[in-house]
């Protein structure tokens, strides 16, 4: 006050106002940029930091009261990382229409969660071209890639699979974390790295070290992640091996930058991610070495754990169910035998049984409880009445909409066949609805809109190539038929299989 006494003195009144004026605008713009009307959802718990707790121990319980309470309209909930605003099915195309205006609303919204400041986990910069270089090389390449991958599943299986011809108890998630690792780094930094093993060890590590990192620091007051960063080895962890992802790099990058140079790549130009990001460079050549290992992480991260996820489940779901493995080996090998044996893309396109049962494993086991994280970056309003200060993080209740019964009737029961009957059923305008790819308010799964996944054909057709010859070479059981199938396991609202269990495999 004594400050603002003296300048007023000097000032005089015109100076007064003014400081007022700032003040006041501060003050408002403070209040409101903080406050949303949605109501909260789990305020029984206490404070922000019970409110997190509860989070980290029950987030399905909290998502689904929340869904139970406001279907058709959005709530709040303190998340381990932040307070969000889980909008309604309803209001979704509301969110999408105003976040998509801002290019960056998904990756802010990630580095808020993800702690991306202190935890590594890979920014998406200015000159990250991986969704466009999807979007044009690798989806419309697929027809060409599917024979490519089809012989490293092949190569893949034979080396990290057992061959048993009796009963034998196999870890599954990590034979198929090798085996994702190798057929997506195929096609990610191909053929020169693919197959060797401290590559295949970073670029499955540097996903596990990033989340269990962000989830060790999530365990701290906001105001403390800062310094506690320091004292997290999983962090440190991932700072490693972005270093070693480096020294990876830099030999191969000099080497096909020396072969453009020169000319040497008429013929034989390697067919691969890092070299649709060197032609993209063009002679400039001035993407940083660093930057370049970091995006070729930022891939590993967002395909190869998620796919590994997804196989994991299928592969508990088939050995609780024997007679679907029998069902969809007629449907893969009617198509093998009408095809001479080998896969292509279009008789991936033809299994729509095997398509069907992956769609029902993403709806009963989605890698969140929670999608779609986009940041307001402008204040809106949705129609439901609910007020987004600019700032608000949104998420979508998929766990909600996954489990309602309006949508997937008896939707607590597994139904390989739901969507196979479905498309069936349907106009042949009205089939695209019910595909493992299809994203939409009933299929969150692959997120939505804009930013929705843009590798999920890839996905799709490396999944359908391991499972199909899987099925086609394994009979599978459960271990322990009476506990059932491995139960998920969940932090916050991230659910992952249980990568410690074990299930049978006996050759055909
Ligand atoms: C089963 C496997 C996969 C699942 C479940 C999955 C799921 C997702 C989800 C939920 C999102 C966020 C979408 C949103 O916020 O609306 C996403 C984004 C993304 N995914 Fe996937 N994904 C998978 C495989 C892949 C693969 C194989 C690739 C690479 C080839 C990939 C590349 C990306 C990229 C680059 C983004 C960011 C898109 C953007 O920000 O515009 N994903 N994915």
């Amino acid at each position: 006050m004594e400050v603002l006494s003296s300048l007023a003195e000097r000032g005089g009144p015109l100076l007064y106002t003014s400081v007022a004026v700032v003040a006041l605008t501060w003050f408002l713009s403070t209040v409101f940029k903080s406050s949303t009307n949605a109501p909260w959802i789990g305020l029984e718990y206490g404070d922000a930091e019970n409110r997190r707790a509860q989070f980290a121990k029950d987030a399905s319980g909290l998502v689904r009261d929340g869904y139970t309470k406001f279907k058709n309209a959005a709530f709040k909930l303190s998340t381990q990382s932040a307070d969000v605003v889980v909008v309604s099915g309803a209001a979704l195309e509301e969110m999408k229409t105003e976040t998509d205006k801002e290019h960056s609303s998904s990756a802010k919204a990630l580095e808020i969660l993800f702690s991306a400041k202190y935890t590594g986990f890979p920014s998406s910069g200015d000159d990250l071209k991986t969704v466009n270089l999807i979007r044009t090389n690798l989806t419309p390449g697929l027809a060409r890639f599917v024979p490519v991958l089809f012989d490293t599943v092949d190569e893949a299986l034979v080396a990290d699979f057992p061959s048993c011809k009796e009963w034998t108890p196999v870890n599954v998630n990590q034979k198929l974390l090798r085996v994702i690792a190798k057929v997506s780094n195929r096609i990610f930094v191909g053929p020169e790295l693919c197959l060797n093993e401290d590559w295949i060890a970073i670029s499955i590590d540097f996903t596990l070290k990033v989340f269990a990192g962000a989830n060790a620091l999530g365990k701290w007051r906001p105001w403390l992640r800062p310094f506690m960063r320091y004292f997290i080895k999983e962090i440190d962890d991932t700072n490693n091996l972005k270093q070693r992802a480096e020294d990876f790099m830099v030999p191969i990058i000099k080497a096909r930058r020396a072969a453009m140079e020169k000319g040497e790549f008429d013929e034989n130009k390697p067919d691969d991610f890092l070299q649709w990001c060197l032609d993209q460079e063009g002679k400039t050549m001035n993407r940083k070495v660093e930057r370049q290992a970091e995006i070729q992480l930022a891939l590993s991260l967002g395909g190869i754990h998620t796919s590994s996820m997804m196989l994991t489940h299928s592969m508990y779901d088939l050995a609780a169910r024997p007679e679907l493995v029998a069902l969809l080996r007629e449907e893969l090998q009617g198509l093998l035998d009408a095809n001479n044996g080998k896969w292509n893309k279009t008789m991936l396109n033809d299994a729509w049984k095997l398509d069907s049962f992956m769609r029902e494993v993403m709806r009963l086991n989605p890698s969140s409880f929670l999608g779609v994280q986009r940041l307001a970056l402008h204040p809106f309003n949705l129609s439901d009445g609910t007020h987004i200060p600019a700032g608000t993080i949104l998420q979508a209740n998929l766990h909600g909409v996954y489990r309602d019964a309006a949508i997937y009737p008896d939707p607590d029961a597994f139904d390989p066949l739901r969507s196979y009957k479905q498309r069936k059923a349907a106009s042949a305008n009205e089939q695209a609805k019910y595909l493992f790819t299809t994203s939409n308010k009933e299929s969150l799964g692959w997120g939505y809109g804009k930013h929705a996944c843009p590798g999920r054909w890839f996905a799709e057709n490396e999944i359908k190539l391991i499972l199909a010859t899987l099925v086609l070479k394994y009979d599978m059981k459960l271990v322990d038929e009476q506990a059932g199938r491995p139960a998920n396991w969940q932090f916050g609202a991230q659910i992952m299989p249980d990568p410690t269990k074990e299930i049978l495999l006996k050759e055909v």
